[in-house]
């Protein structure tokens, strides 16, 4: 009988130990707009946005500051445009207003980037509020 009990247990150790390291090293599945974050804080070619915009405390001002971007209600599709050839939402030289301040539209393509890529920097612009 005190055998039984003891097979038992060492059985319930052994399943709840298995259980315990698989749940410790799957990895994590990142969402799109995690994917993003990372991505425009990397220094991956094509990956410049920081230089002209600010997100947070970080960034340039020659283009407007995309902390909240996800307030313009900009759809995935648009900001992915955007990124990629934003020639075909801004007519370049052109001025625009944002937020009361007024920018050029001289933001250059970055046709060097994967669908991927833009998918995931515009799920990330559009998480931000
Ligand atoms: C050389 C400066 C420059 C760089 C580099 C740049 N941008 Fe821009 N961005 C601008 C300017 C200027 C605008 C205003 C519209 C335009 O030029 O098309 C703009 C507009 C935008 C907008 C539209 C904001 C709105 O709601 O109207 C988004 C989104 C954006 N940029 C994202 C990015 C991302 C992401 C990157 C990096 C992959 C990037 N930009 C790199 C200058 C830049």
């Amino acid at each position: 009988m005190k055998k039984g009990i003891t097979a038992v247990f060492i059985i319930l150790v052994i399943v709840l130990g298995y259980v315990a390291v698989h749940a410790l090293t799957a990895p994590v599945k990142l969402s799109a707009a995690q994917l993003g974050n990372q991505l425009i804080h990397s220094n991956k070619k094509g990956i410049d946005c920081f230089a002209c915009h600010t997100i947070g405390k970080k960034g340039g001002s020659v283009g407007p500051d995309l902390s909240k971007e996800g307030l313009a209600k900009h759809s995935i599709k648009w900001l992915e445009v955007q990124i990629a050839t934003p020639a075909k939402n801004f007519k370049p030289g052109s001025t625009l207003k944002i937020d009361g301040k007024s920018y050029m539209a001289i933001m250059p393509d970055h046709k060097m980037l994967s669908k991927k890529e833009l998918y995931e920097l515009a799920s990330y612009l559009e998480s931000l509020k």
